[in-house]
C-alpha cells in the first residue's frame, strides 16, 4: 500500500491519559473509499483512536497523519467527527437545525449573514437524516436515534473529507440503523474515507470494508468476517467477559 493514497496514517501511536495508558502503539492505515470497524471492549482505546485522529487529543508519541497532515493543520470542517452521544450535553439550549448549521461553522465568516450556501448544505443534511419535521425541536425533546441523527447530520453538513463515528449505532432504533448503514455505504462508494466505532458485531460485514479488533493495540486487522472468526478475536471476547465489562 502506498502511504501517498492513506487518508489516514497512525504510526506507533501512544496515548496517555495521566497514569493510564489508553493506546499502546497503534499503527493503523485508512484508504479513500475504505469503511473501517472498530471493535473491541469497553476501555480498550476505541474512542481514544477516533479523538487522536480527529486532533482532539495529542499523543504522547507517534505519529498521526489524516491526507498527509497534522490533523491540526487541515483546513477547518475536512474532518467530520461525530462523538458518542453519552459524551454530548443535551441540556445546551439549541435546536435541531442550530445544531446541523454548526456544521458550517468552520466555513463561515466572522459576522458574516449566513450564505445561501450554508443555508442549502443544511437543508440538504437537515433531509438526508430525516430531520425535516424536527427542524425547531430542542436538542433535549429527542430520542436516541434522533439524537444520533442530528449529530451526523451536523458532520456532514461541515462537507467533511473523512468521517469518523463513535458508537453511532448504540441505543438507536432499527431505521435510524438502516439509514445511517445506507448513507455510510453511499459516502464510501462516492470515495469517503469512514472510521467507526460500533459493539454491533451482527452486521459488521454490510458495515465495513475492514474490521480492526482494538485492545491498545491492534490485534488483529483484515476482512470483517475473517476478523470475527479470528483466534485474536475471541481472545478479546473472553478477556473482556472475564472482567466483566459489558457488551453492546
Ligand atoms: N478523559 C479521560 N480521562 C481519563 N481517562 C480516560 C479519559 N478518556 C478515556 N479514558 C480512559 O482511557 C481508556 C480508553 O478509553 P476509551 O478510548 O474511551 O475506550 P473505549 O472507547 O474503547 O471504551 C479507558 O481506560 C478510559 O477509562
Ligand atoms: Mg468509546
Amino acid at each position: 500500500m502506498e502511504s501517498g493514497t492513506d487518508a489516514v496514517t497512525m504510526r506507533d501511536v501512544t496515548v496517555r491519559y495521566g497514569s493510564i495508558l489508553a493506546l499502546d502503539g497503534v499503527d493503523l492505515a485508512v484508504r479513500k473509499g475504505e469503511a473501517v470497524g472498530i471493535v473491541g471492549p469497553n476501555g480498550s482505546g476505541k474512542s481514544t483512536i477516533l479523538k487522536a485522529v480527529a486532533g482532539l487529543i495529542m499523543p504522547a508519541a507517534g505519529d498521526v497523519r489524516v491526507f498527509g497532515r497534522e490533523p491540526r493543520e487541515l483546513a477547518p470542517g475536512t474532518i467530520g467527527y461525530v462523538p458518542q452521544i453519552e459524551e454530548v450535553d443535551w441540556s445546551f439550549p439549541v435546536d435541531v437545525r442550530d445544531v446541523v448549521a454548526m456544521g458550517r461553522f468552520p466555513r463561515m465568516r466572522l459576522l458574516a449573514p449566513t450564505a445561501p450556501d450554508d443555508r442549502r448544505r443544511t437543508d440538504a443534511a437537515l433531509d438526508a437524516l430525516g430531520l425535516g419535521e424536527l427542524q425547531t425541536r430542542h436538542i433535549a425533546e429527542l430520542s436516541g436515534g434522533q439524537r444520533q441523527r442530528v449529530f451526523v447530520a451536523r458532520a456532514l453538513a461541515q462537507d467533511p473529507q473523512l468521517l469518523l463515528l463513535d458508537e453511532p449505532t448504540t441505543g438507536v432504533d432499527a431505521a435510524t440503523e438502516n439509514a445511517l448503514l445506507a448513507i455510510v455505504r453511499d459516502l464510501v462508494r462516492r470515495g469517503m474515507p469512514i472510521v467507526m466505532t460500533t459493539h454491533d458485531l451482527d452486521r459488521a460485514a454490510e458495515w465495513f470494508d475492514r474490521l480492526v479488533v482494538v485492545d491498545r493495540k491492534i490485534v488483529e486487522s483484515g476482512e470483517p468476517r475473517a476478523v470475527l472468526a479470528s483466534e485474536a478475536f475471541h481472545g478479546i471476547r473472553e478477556h473482556a467477559h472475564t472482567h466483566g465489562h459489558p457488551r453492546g
